[in-house]
């Protein structure tokens, strides 16, 4: 069984416990909702309220996120750049810093941050799992300091979206700041998402800083579990696709 089939395998003994699988399709559609359609509520953490959510998010999202920034960090050549650290904002379970971290010829170890103290748990549960140096805590990643310098990474996966407008605005100060001092960032979003108006401006921000946009398709098997969990919910991830700002 390879690492990620393992993981996989352990995901579903840990979230599919107390939850049926009609639950869980139940579930994933209402998650999916709330991504394209309920945008309003995602700055107030609606997409990770409730035990069937956080499974849905667990057993599917997380492992779309890792298996598509994988391949991106190394459709980028990231993988060879030397980082003592993966700074993961907003980190959910952990899923796309563990892929980034992984990836890497020398994994560095995670910080990482979320403000949902379940996601935290989770993420350090997925560090665990994959035996890497990593830690997640809870916090607001609007509102603290980000320390970091040029032998750092810093992740934003699926998380800028979540965020105020306001705090979006603070944030991208910082990045912008850090990706001038040198550090690595790398920012991931849906290439089919409505509605996003932030993304032009922290385009060119980053651009001023050295930093490339892409849009990827990687026509790689999604696993049979995702796809299942997917179809029960009326998905059909035949692709991984996503689009990035990065600076490595
Ligand atoms: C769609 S999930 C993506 C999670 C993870 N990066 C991944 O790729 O799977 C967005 C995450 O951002 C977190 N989040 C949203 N706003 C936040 C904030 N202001 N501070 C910290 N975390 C935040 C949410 O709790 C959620 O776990």
């Amino acid at each position: 069984m390879s690492d990620v089939e393992s993981w996989l395998a352990a995901l579903e003994e840990r979230h599919l416990a107390n939850l049926t699988r009609s639950e869980l399709t139940r579930a994933l559609r209402a998650l999916s909702s709330c991504y394209v359609e309920r945008r309003d509520r995602l700055a107030q953490g609606a997409a990770l309220e409730g035990a069937g959510k956080r499974a849905a998010f667990a057993l599917f999202y997380g492992p779309l996120h890792f298996l598509t920034v994988s391949h991106v960090v190394r459709a980028l050549g990231a993988q060879e750049r030397t980082l003592r650290e993966i700074v993961d904002l907003g980190c959910g379970t952990g899923a796309a810093g563990a892929a980034w971290s992984l990836a890497c010829n020398r994994p560095p170890s995670i910080a990482a941050i979320d403000r949902s103290a379940w996601a935290v748990q989770e993420a350090n549960w997925t560090y665990r799992h994959f035996a890497l140096r990593g830690r997640a805590a809870t916090g607001d990643i609007t509102r603290m300091p980000l320390r970091v310098d040029q032998r750092s990474g810093i992740l934003l996966a699926y998380a800028v979206n979540e965020l105020s407008r306001e705090g979006r605005a603070v944030l991208l100060e910082q990045i912008i700041d850090r990706a001038r001092a040198g550090a690595a960032v790398l920012i991931v979003e849906p290439i089919a998402r409505r509605g996003v108006d932030w993304w032009d401006e922290w385009r060119s921000g980053l651009i001023s800083e050295g930093a490339r946009t892409d849009e990827w398709r990687f026509s790689t098997p999604v696993p049979p579990l995702l796809r299942s969990i997917a179809k029960g919910a009326g998905l059909d991830p035949r692709e991984l696709t996503a689009r990035t700002i990065s600076k490595i």
